[in-house]
């Protein structure tokens, strides 16, 4: 299977990528936080990217594209993967098709996770990450065992700089701007579904495997 997650900041794809991933066992491709460990790391892409992921603002097609290129040829993405947050531009999305044409391999569906706007800055706001391992958690909907500290490594929870009112406003007008029109893009290649992202979260994640199709 090789799928794509679409949705608003906060909608919940890496919530919902990370348990599809563990569930087909495929890896999910987040080009977030790859740009973020990259950041951490201290890379020269991370250096590049620093100024674009903290205020808000899209990373350049060029290093992203660069950057799902090398990852998409590492072996464990040979029998499918979830893109979590890519493609976020239609130059993105027209290049992840010519990279599939090249293995002779295309997109199997793309899903488009809604959400009404209003509910973002509650869930966004209310965010914990952790920057170990990359779990997700929120104050009230899903909350660690231990205040601060993620369940599955132990690392220390933290908020994400981009995660302030004024830059969450920012990254909803450049989803509209340059991502919602993939929502057509896909939808005329007839891979498109879209799945209802205001209930919980396990309700969210079998509208997705109902979306993938049987047995899934
Ligand atoms: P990225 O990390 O991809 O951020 P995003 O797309 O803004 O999405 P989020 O991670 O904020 O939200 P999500 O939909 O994954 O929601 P989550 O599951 O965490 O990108 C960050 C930045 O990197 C970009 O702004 C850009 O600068 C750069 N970048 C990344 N990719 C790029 C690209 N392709 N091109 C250029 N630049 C790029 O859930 C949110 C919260 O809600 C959590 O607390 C969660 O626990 C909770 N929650 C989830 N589902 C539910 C539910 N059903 N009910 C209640 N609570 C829920």
């Amino acid at each position: 299977m090789r799928v794509v997650f679409l949705g608003l900041p906060g909608a919940g794809k890496g919530t919902q990528a990370r348990l599809l991933s563990e569930a087909l066992e495929i890896p999910q491709i987040s080009t977030g936080d790859m740009l973020r460990q990259a950041m951490a790391d201290g890379t020269s892409l991370g250096k590049q990217a620093r100024e674009y992921v903290e205020s808000g603002r899209l990373v350049p097609d060029d290093l992203v594209l660069g950057l799902i290129a090398e990852r998409l040829r590492n072996p464990d993405a040979a029998r499918g993967f979830i893109l979590d947050g890519f493609p976020r531009t239609e130059e993105q999305a027209k290049g992840l098709d010519g990279l599939l044409v090249k293995t002779g391999t295309r997109l199997d569906r793309v899903i488009l996770i809604e959400l009404d706007p209003v509910v973002l800055a509650d869930r966004l706001g209310k965010r914990r990450s952790c920057p170990v391992c990359g779990a997700v958690y929120h104050l009230e909907s899903r909350r660690p065992e231990h205040t601060g500290v993620c369940d599955e490594c132990g690392g220390q929870l933290v908020e994400r700089p981009d995660d302030q009112p004024e830059r969450i406003r920012r990254r909803v007008e450049i989803f509209k701007a340059e991502t919602a029109p993939l929502e057509a893009y896909y939808d005329r290649q007839h891979i498109l579904a879209r799945v209802a992202g205001d209930g919980d979260i396990a309700d969210v994640q079998s509208a997705i495997r109902s979306a993938l199709g049987p047995g899934k």
